[in-house]
């Protein structure tokens, strides 16, 4: 069934995906900062038949990335989901700028890294699938998280555009848009989440339309009728209703 790659797969949506494609004859390599969390994500996978390999970095320490990219196999399928939430703080006037270049590093940086990295590898022998994970967040310009949407922004042209370079190559990119999903990254936030989705369910659709070539995924599938609307609703009234929060 092949060999999958997975960043963040130590919590949340990267978990879900690793217990979505354990089987038997699958050959895992997952990601993740947190040792702990990403051995007992490994274990349920072995106990689903899956080969897994694991590696404990952080995102931000470059030369631990491209360590890792040199000592992976090209994969079949590489899903580059790990990224860094929050919002700033009420009472700051923006955010703290170690923060968000730690922000800006898992999100934007580490996954056009990783993702170029491994086309390379893919283009060269006509085929891969290359998944990375946005946020809806990427369509509006949120004054609580500006750095947020920003790096999710990149992500979503980054995508985007290695796909239009990558086909011709055989290599497929899929983007992810999740809206609510119920994880720590999501648990922290205490504004009402419509449309909640549980990160096993999001896990199987992103699996299922994965497997379809799917250059685009949202879920849950209602944000993409949020997304169709952000662009049809004047800028001036996105960003007055954003302004709310
Ligand atoms: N949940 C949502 O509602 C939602 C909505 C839109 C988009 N997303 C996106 O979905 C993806 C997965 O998020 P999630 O909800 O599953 O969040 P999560 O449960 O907080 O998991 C985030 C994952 O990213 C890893 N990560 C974070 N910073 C890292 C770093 N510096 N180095 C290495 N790994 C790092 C974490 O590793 P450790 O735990 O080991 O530190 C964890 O495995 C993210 O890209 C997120 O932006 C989520």
């Amino acid at each position: 069934m092949g060999n999958i790659l997975i960043s963040g797969a130590s919590s949340g949506i990267g978990a879900a995906l690793a217990h979505a494609y354990a089987a038997p004859g699958v050959d895992l390599t997952l990601w993740g900062r947190d040792r702990a969390r990403l051995q007992s994500v490994a274990e349920t996978c072995r106990a689903r038949g899956a080969h897994v390999a694991t590696s404990s970095f952080d995102l931000t320490d470059l030369e631990a990335l491209h360590a890792a990219l040199d000592a992976a196999v090209c994969p079949d399928i590489a899903i580059f989901n790990a990224g860094l939430g929050g919002s700033v703080p009420h009472d700051a006037v923006a955010q703290d700028s170690r923060a968000a270049g730690r922000m800006a590093m898992v999100n934007f940086v580490a996954p056009v890294i990783g993702a170029n990295a491994v086309a390379d590898k893919m283009g060269r022998r006509g085929a891969g699938h290359i998944v990375l994970v946005g946020s809806i967040a990427a369509l509006f310009p949120l004054p609580m998280a500006p750095t947020y949407s920003g790096s999710k922004a990149g992500i979503k042209m980054f995508a985007e555009a290695l796909d239009a370079r990558m086909r011709r190559h055989g290599v497929f990119v899929t983007l992810v848009s999740p809206g609510f999903i119920d994880t720590p990254m999501s648990q922290s936030v205490t504004e009402p989440k419509p449309f909640l989705m549980t990160p096993e369910k999001a896990a199987a659709v992103i699996k299922r339309k994965v497997a379809r070539g799917a250059r685009q995924v949202v879920v849950p599938w209602q944000y993409a009728a949020i997304g169709a609307l952000s662009r049809v609703v004047p800028k001036f009234l996105v960003r007055a209703i954003l302004s709310k929060f």
